[in-house]
């Protein structure tokens, strides 16, 4: 099947409730495991490509691997995602490119650190949403800024520095017509996220609930949603490796989540996990291995196993037969004459 809209797989996942999970790729490799894990489970997928996936694996490269994808695997609905797009020229770029989606994330400044006004943030991101949708592209913008710092991108400090305001998450859905709504509730990105199992005083999942009941309709987007798990730490410090005892988000609060709206749950920390753990393991137990493939393959498949995990998790498995293909010239068309709707339905406080 050819690439489709992200907005019609949440539309899709809102009817079904369920999540769906986005997984970040860099390389071939990941390429794959979120494939395989795909056909196994038969899910729907995003697969996303940060700023820096996109200089690493070169546009061209990345491109073409996603392609290949939807060839080798037609049964299977693949959305293809900018992450963390921290300009209109970078959002543009993804979707002359090929892109099926693009997250414009206005909560920073252009350089990816500086928290940004809230007025910067509705006026970059209406502009992005302007310009995808007459191309029937989906965008994703953020309100509230997310801890953490990967790859330079992050404003840094605590995921409590900047936790969304329901109101104005309501207004900015207003004002910018946005296909999902990212939020910030505590978390951040990479692996340090809490330093012991979250609760309600640092995962804020009471926010994100009072947001999702002023947007009802609104698609909501968890990213820094990584769960961490210990057997995956352990594994990479049992073979070298030097990680602090660190805690992610539980798998059961992103499902609460998903009770409540959430349609798109961000995962790449535990992938990256995975992947170093199994490579870790080939190398210390086989000093003497030199090809590439005696490790790549068990993280390929270690990669495999987590990310269909969270497709179950997530409750995406089994509904990659759902999807009738609708191209994104339709979905442009429905973004002008309206039947896609991109004014939220706002309840009252
Ligand atoms: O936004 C965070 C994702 O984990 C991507 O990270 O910018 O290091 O590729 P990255
Ligand atoms: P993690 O670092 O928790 O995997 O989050 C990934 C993410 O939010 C990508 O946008
Ligand atoms: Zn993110």
């Amino acid at each position: 099947m050819p690439l489709v809209s992200m907005r019609q797989l949440l539309d899709e996942a809102a009817k079904g409730g369920y999540g769906v999970g986005a997984f970040n790729v860099n390389d071939m490799e990941q390429i794959q495991a979120i494939m395989e894990a795909a056909k196994e489970t038969q899910s729907p997928v995003i697969i996303q490509a940060s700023r820096g996936a996109r200089q690493f694996a070169q546009d061209r490269y990345l491109f073409h691997l996603i392609l290949a994808a939807s060839e080798l695997y037609p049964e299977i609905p693949i959305a293809m995602h900018q992450d963390h797009g921290n300009s209109f020229e970078t959002c543009k770029s993804a979707i002359e490119l090929g892109f099926t989606s693009v997250m414009m994330d206005g909560s920073l400044k252009a350089d990816g650190k500086t928290p940004s006004t809230f007025e910067e943030n509705v006026e970059v991101t209406r502009k992005v949403v302007d310009f995808a949708h007459e191309r029937g592209i989906t965008v994703e913008g953020e309100i509230g800024v997310l801890g953490g710092v990967e790859d330079g991108h992050g404003a840094g400090g605590s995921g409590l520095d900047h936790i969304t305001d329901p109101d104005q998450a309501v207004e900015f859905a207003e004002r910018t017509g946005v296909d999902a709504l990212a939020i910030a509730i505590g978390t951040s990105h990479g692996a340090y996220k809490f330093t012991k199992k979250p609760d309600g005083s640092v995962l804020k999942m009471d926010v994100l609930i009072a947001i999702h009941k002023r947007l009802p309709n609104t698609h909501l987007v968890m990213h820094g949603s990584s769960s961490v798990p210990k057997d995956l730490q352990d594994i990479v410090n049992q073979y070298g490796g030097k990680l602090k005892e660190t805690w992610g988000v539980p798998v059961e609060e992103i499902q609460l989540g998903i009770r409540n709206g959430v349609r798109k749950i961000n995962v790449d920390t535990d992938n990256r996990l995975a992947i170093t753990g199994a490579i870790r393991k080939v190398l210390w137990e086989s000093p003497e291995k030199f090809d590439p493939r005696d490790y790549m393959k068990p993280a390929r498949e270690a990669m495999q196993k987590v990310v269909a995990q969270r497709m179950t998790q997530f409750g995406q498995a089994g509904h990659a037969g759902d999807y009738k293909p609708v191209s994104i010239e339709q979905i442009a068309k429905g973004y002008k004459d309206g039947s896609l709707t991109t004014r939220p339905l706002v309840a009252a406080k």
